[in-house]
């Protein structure tokens, strides 16, 4: 039985049920519904017009059936139910009377069953109804328009049957008595499960081994892969309530967040910087899928990469990029491509590394036909946009910096991927190195060289980290604090493998640097021109253009391209990671003796004094030869993908960096030629960074002057880290007089950590420093220890911190004189840190401001933390929003504070207190003489919590806000608040939003005192 009410309290997971299946599974619930009469025909035509939302669709259908009373819901039910069965079942022998003399109403009594049988016959049936006049040829190519499946040509059909008088309906019925009845559902036929065999071997295939690695050694993906942290950033509540945390996922629940951001949407898109693990995050979704592991929902996943992609120059249609450019069914490609086009929710695409196509994204050109050839960016943005197979599924990876807010318009769900937690990093080295007592050397290595071990959060890093061990455990590691040591570590190593046993066994020597100059020019050049052209594979003709032989294939960094994509061309090569490709294009423009050292300005964007915008967009006029070579190379830089040169930009700091210019100078002739560049790479990125501070508005009057930093900004403080020269860094902040550093939302984790860190410590004076919404985590806030002399504030908000962290940040601020507040809104703290925040607040007694909120504090918690505040006399505020402190933490809280000579501000919001705590609170408010606004909405005060609270008031003559909201109090408790507030003239406002007040009396009490809010 379904009531009405039930129906409608079921609403939503209705919708949901509705829209979760494909156009085509909402249609077949409407052909039941039809054919018992549920749907008028006119209620029909208002579900079935083209182009509408199918959410749309699906709350219309509902409030359709709603308006039949409880038989249309009941029917409703029973429909779906039906249609979910439909698919699943071979078909039963129609039952309906081919010489009805009503046929338009026999058609549509038996329509689900007839639709049936036309199924793979509409071709044939449309060609004898065109023959015998009762279609006219406009009519049949409307109906056979490729963007509908079978299953919808042949409900148009129908639905011609119904409003053409003419004998259509008689014939069709006939017709499709004859036809044979389908004995199987079209995907479960020979050829369709041959070629769904076909492509889960071949994908099992692809997916087995770490693509990534070089010969040396074969990891089973299985073996290696370590769960990757994933994100997805939750919708806000109504305006004003604090934002919820990003909910973290595994990978088998990808598909589980429904339209975050688009409901219609079928696009899931995942973003994640360089080497954050990307492409493996998808390759182990497919190998999942092909072992039968996950993912079962779907029928065929076709991987593409877009790298690949973007070479397809020859126009192509959906059909031959799935079939062509990834799996080739040897039988009945007609039937599989139906199969494919009837059940796009059975398909999932994935297309890694958007940033990699040069393409932009655009929603320009529409193109609907499955069979039509057009360009391969048409293609692919047609499907991200569901012009072409709507409701297939889709998996985009990307870098962050190619996402438009126009691709985002046709995006379902948007998933972070921050890399390895520290168990993370542990687990995957442990994974990567069985043999006794290794792994355990190597994370104690790691956990004492912090700047190594946050690089190690980023997959890539963590690998180089475990390939390079040897090297690592030999030299303690301790001298590698950049990205760019990390880099020159595994050039050391493969070089070293590439060599004789008893050549230069220590190290990289300039021996060995020197002995392998022309492999890395060759390779350099190769990685130079491939940036510049947007080119990641690379044919044995760009090879031999930039001379790269067999022996500097042998090297190492360079491996076969993914198969997939480009067949026909002879073994492509790629670098092992785009981030190698871009160390080797810093090598060439540092090493090769061609590039004049002016070239770097380009490299960094960086204007030089009085050229003007025009002068920079176009390549120099070549008037000297070097100034020739310089504008061709220039016009190279820039064509390049801006990040990937942002990325190069900061491996030639780090090249230039005192510390390797000597190794390089001793394997280059030109010492002088490696000085003038490093003094033009000072000059730019000390010029870049001035440029952005001056960009900044004058401060709003009343206001600290803020920076709201750009990724441009965190990009020039890393490329200053790599440098590692503490003058520089002076020197590059000396003109910045912001009071607030904002890089909200900037994807900081704790390498860019050590370079704020690095950089920021030398600031003249104190600046708030504000990091929420990142990924700071435990290993961040390490690094930004040095640092926090500088800070007068610190917000962290949702940034993944625990105990552990901000124990050893508050042990660090206790000496620190300037930092006064402290904001670490949701992130995962508990009782066990409650300790270091109570020495906080007794130690520092400058100290201003405490937010807590949103975090695992309970009453233990707040219990220890109230000895800290009886010993303090500066904190204004403190934030507990969203714990779970309960009556017996507000009641030590409130103990606590009743003395305290400063707190403005306290926030209680959403803490399970009840009318004990009310209690507490109400003996604070009559002894406390200072706090200006409580806030303990969404509590259980109800009217016994506030009568005691209005006692309390009675006597208090500093609260002005009083904040009540959600929280049962009935009119009996806002009398008991008239009441006080007679006697009260210091209160200004009491919110009472969301509690058990009838609209009349909300309307008589505050026509009765104006200050009480609803
Ligand atoms: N989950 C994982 N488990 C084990 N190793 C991983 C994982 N993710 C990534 N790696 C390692 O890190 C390397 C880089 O990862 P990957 O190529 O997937 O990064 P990406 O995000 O696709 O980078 P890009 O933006 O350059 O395409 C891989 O080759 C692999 O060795
Ligand atoms: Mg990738």
């Amino acid at each position: 039985m379904c009531t009405q009410e039930g129906f409608q309290a079921q609403r939503s997971r209705l919708v949901g049920l509705l829209v979760s299946g494909s156009l085509e599974g909402f249609e077949s619930i409407l052909d039941w519904l039809l054919s018992w009469e549920v749907l008028s025909w006119e209620d029909y035509e208002s579900l079935s017009l083209l182009g509408q939302p199918l959410s749309l669709l699906a709350r219309r259908l509902l409030d359709i059936v709603w308006s039949k009373g409880t038989w249309g819901c009941e029917q409703l039910i029973a429909a779906i139910q039906e249609a979910q069965a439909d698919g699943k079942t071979p078909e039963q022998h129609g039952r309906w009377d081919p010489h009805s003399t009503h046929p338009a109403h026999e058609l549509q009594s038996h329509r689900p069953a007839i639709i049936r049988r036309l199924y793979s016959h509409v071709e044939g049936v449309l060609g004898l109804a065109r023959e015998q006049g009762f279609i006219s040829q406009y009519e049949c190519d409307g109906i056979r328009l490729p963007v509908f499946t079978s299953s919808q040509q042949a409900r148009r059909l129908l639905d011609l049957a119904t409003v053409k008088a003419n004998g259509l309906a008689a014939f069709l019925l006939q017709h499709a008595q004859e036809l044979p009845a389908l004995m199987a559902l079209p995907c479960e036929a020979a050829a369709c499960r041959k070629y769904v065999s076909k492509l889960r071997t071949t994908i099992a295939a692809q997916s087995r081994f770490l693509s990534t690695y070089d010969g040396a050694e074969n990891l089973c993906l299985e073996d290696i892969y370590t769960e990757n942290v994933l994100e997805a950033r939750m919708d806000n509540g109504p305006p004003g309530s604090p934002q919820k945390s990003p909910a973290t996922l595994g990978l088998e629940e990808l598909f589980h967040m429904h339209g975050q951001l688009n409901k219609d949407a079928d696009t899931v898109l995942v973003v994640g910087e360089a080497g954050s693990g990307k492409s493996t995050l998808l390759q182990r979704l497919h190998l999942l899928w092909a072992a039968g592991r996950h993912f079962q929902e779907f029928l065929f996943v076709f991987p593409f990469s877009c790298r690949q992609l973007q070479h397809l120059a020859k126009p192509l249609s959906l059909r031959t990029l799935l079939f062509e450019h990834c799996c080739w069914p040897d039988v009945g490609q007609q039937d599989v491509f139906r199969v494919l086009l009837d059940r796009p929710d059975r398909v999932l695409l994935t297309f890694d590394g958007f940033d990699e196509f040069r393409f932009r994204f655009s929603d320009g050109e529409r193109h609907c036909s499955p069979t039509d050839p057009t360009s391969v960016q048409n293609l692919l943005f047609n499907l991200l946009q569901g012009n072409l197979l709507k409701n297939a599924r889709k998996v985009l990876t990307s870098r962050p910096e190619a996402v438009s807010a126009l691709l985002r318009k046709y995006v379902c769900v948007e998933l972070g991927l921050k890399g390895f937690s520290e168990e993370g990093i542990e687990l995957y080295m442990r994974k990567h190195h069985r043999e006794p007592g290794v792994a355990d050397r190597l994370l104690r290595l790691l956990r004492a060289t912090s700047a190594l071990h946050g690089l190690c959060r980023l997959p890539v890093f963590a690998w180089i980290a475990s390939r390079c061990h040897r090297e690592l455990l030999q030299d303690g590691g301790g001298s590698l604090r950049t990205t760019t040591d990390m880099y020159l570590l595994i050039l050391q190593h493969f070089l070293l493998h590439a060599s004789p046993p008893d050549t230069a066994p220590h190290g990289l020597g300039p021996i060995v640097l020197r002995g392998r100059l022309p492999t890395l020019l060759h390779l350099g050049c190769l990685a130079f021109r491939g940036l510049g052209t947007c080119c990641y594979v690379f044919s044995g003709k760009q090879l031999q253009a930039a001379q790269v032989d067999a022996e500097d294939i042998s090297l190492g960094f360079l491996a076969p391209a993914k198969s997939q994509g480009v067949p026909g061309t002879s073994a492509p090569l790629e670098f092992l990671h785009i981030t190698f490709q871009c160390f080797f294009a810093a090598l060439f423009l540092v090493l090769s003796a061609d590039t004049p050292p002016t070239l770097l300005r380009h490299l960094f964007n960086c204007r030089r004094p009085g050229s003007s915008p025009l002068a920079r967009l176009l390549p120099r006029l070549c008037v000297q030869g070097s100034e020739c070579r310089e504008s061709g190379l220039a016009a190279l830089l820039q064509k390049a993908e801006p990040h990937n040169l942002q990325i190069t930009a900061a491996f030639l700091a780090g090249l230039l960096s005192r510390e390797h210019r000597d190794l390089l100078a001793e394997c280059q002739a030109s010492g002088k030629a490696l000085l003038q560049r490093h003094a033009c790479a000072r000059w730019c990125l000390v010029r870049s960074l001035r440029q952005h501070f001056h960009s900044i508005p004058p401060a709003v009057s009343g206001e600290a002057k803020s920076l709201h930093a750009m990724p441009r900004f965190l990009w020039l403080v890393r490329s200053l880290y790599e440098m590692q020269e503490e003058r520089l860094a002076r020197e590059a902040v000396r003109g910045l007089s912001v009071g607030h550093l904002k890089l909200t939302f900037c994807g900081v984790g704790p390498p860019e950590c050590t370079a704020l860190a690095f950089v920021l410590r030398h600031l003249r004076r104190p600046v708030a420093l504000q990091l929420d919404h990142n990924s700071v985590g435990d290993m961040g806030v390490e690094q930004l220890l040095p640092c926090l002399g500088v800070c007068k504030a610190l917000y962290l908000r949702d940034n993944n911190i625990s105990d552990r962290g901000i124990c050893k940040l508050i042990e660090h601020a206790l000496p620190c004189e300037q930092l006064q507040k402290l904001a670490l809104f949701n992130n995962k703290l508990t009782d066990d840190c409650a300790h270091s925040m109570a020495k906080l607040l007794a130690c520092k007694q400058n100290f201003l401001a405490l937010r807590l909120g949103n975090n695992r504090f309970t009453a233990v918690g707040a219990t220890v933390l109230a000895e800290g505040l009886r010993s303090n006399s500066s904190l204004q505020f403190l934030g507990f929003w969203g714990n779970r402190v309960g009556d017996e933490g507000a009641q030590a809280l409130a103990e606590a504070l009743g003395g305290h000579q400063s707190l403005k501000w306290l926030s209680l919001v959403g803490n399970n207190i009840g009318s004990m705590g009310a209690q507490a609170l109400a003996l604070m408010l009559e002894r406390n003489v200072v706090l200006e606004e409580l806030c303990l909405e969404e509590n259980h005060l109800r009217d016994e919590g506030v009568g005691s609270l209005a006692e309390g008031l009675k006597r208090n003559s500093s609260l002005k806000v009083l904040k009540l909201s959600n929280n049962c109090i009935t009119y009996f408790g806002a009398e008991a608040l008239l009441q006080a507030l007679e006697r009260n003239d210091t209160i200004l406002e009491v919110w009472l939003r969301g509690n058990a007040f009838s609209p009349e009396e909300m309307g008589e009490l505050s026509r009765r005192d104006t200050r009480l809010l609803f």
